[in-house]
């Protein structure tokens, strides 16, 4: 049975975007979330033009090999401008949650409006065998709620934003998680739980 993981770059206080994320704008003021990507002399093997540092390589890398499919909430959605038509992994087709209807999507690009369930039953099996990538903050936790996520990586990264959109969000009640691995690397901390039954 393939996995279903949520892997964000987070502050240290929670966020996963600075002040004023949205269309036009990526990560509005929290753009170091992401300068991990690019502060080493690593290549990616799965991303093109990723340079990671040596710690962060191979972490990064295992994880991106895994995904088959993505499912990720409408406003990553607009505010990553809707992926330029494709999605936010090289081959992984995208799946996007959303109450609203669909805009012009492309055919790489799925809208589900049914509710979070249906999302990562679609996305399973267009994975076919590989495994399914969350992204969004409020997703993960539907999923988290739903009891369908079996990992939760933060890539957390040494600042504190003050605001932004919170990675954490209220759930009914505890997640209880084990952690697996923690990798400490130039400018981020890999830190990768496993959801504990
Ligand atoms: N730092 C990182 O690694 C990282 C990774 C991913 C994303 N991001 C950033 O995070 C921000 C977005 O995260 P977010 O947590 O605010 O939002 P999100 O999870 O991307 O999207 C939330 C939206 O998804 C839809 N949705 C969620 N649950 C649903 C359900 N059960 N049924 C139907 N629709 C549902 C709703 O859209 P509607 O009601 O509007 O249809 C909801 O407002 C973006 O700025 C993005 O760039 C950062």
């Amino acid at each position: 049975m393939s996995k279903v993981f949520s892997a964000h770059a987070v502050s240290v206080d929670g966020y996963i975007t600075g002040l004023g994320p949205g269309p036009g704008r990526g990560l509005g003021d929290g753009t170091m979330l992401f300068d991990w990507y690019f502060n080493g002399d690593t290549p990616s093997q799965v991303f093109d033009g990723f340079r990671l540092s040596g710690p962060s390589a191979p972490v990064f890398d295992a994880l991106a090999a895994r995904v088959g499919a993505v499912v990720a909430g409408r406003d990553t959605y607009e505010h990553s401008d809707r992926f330029g038509g494709g999605g936010p992994h090289p081959t992984a087709r995208l799946f996007v949650l959303s109450h609203r209807p669909a805009p012009e999507i492309t055919e790489r690009q799925t809208f589900i409006t049914t509710g979070i369930e249906d999302a990562i039953a679609a996305a399973r099996e267009a994975a076919d065998g590989k495994d399914v990538g969350l992204m969004g903050g409020g997703v993960a936790t539907e999923a988290l709620k739903a009891g369908l996520v079996d990992e939760v990586i933060l890539h957390q990264v040494p600042v504190l934003l003050g605001g932004g959109r919170p990675f954490f969000q209220a759930l009914p009640e505890h997640v209880r998680l084990r952690l697996v691995q923690a990798v400490p690397a130039p400018g981020v901390t890999h830190l990768h739980y496993e959801v504990d039954c």
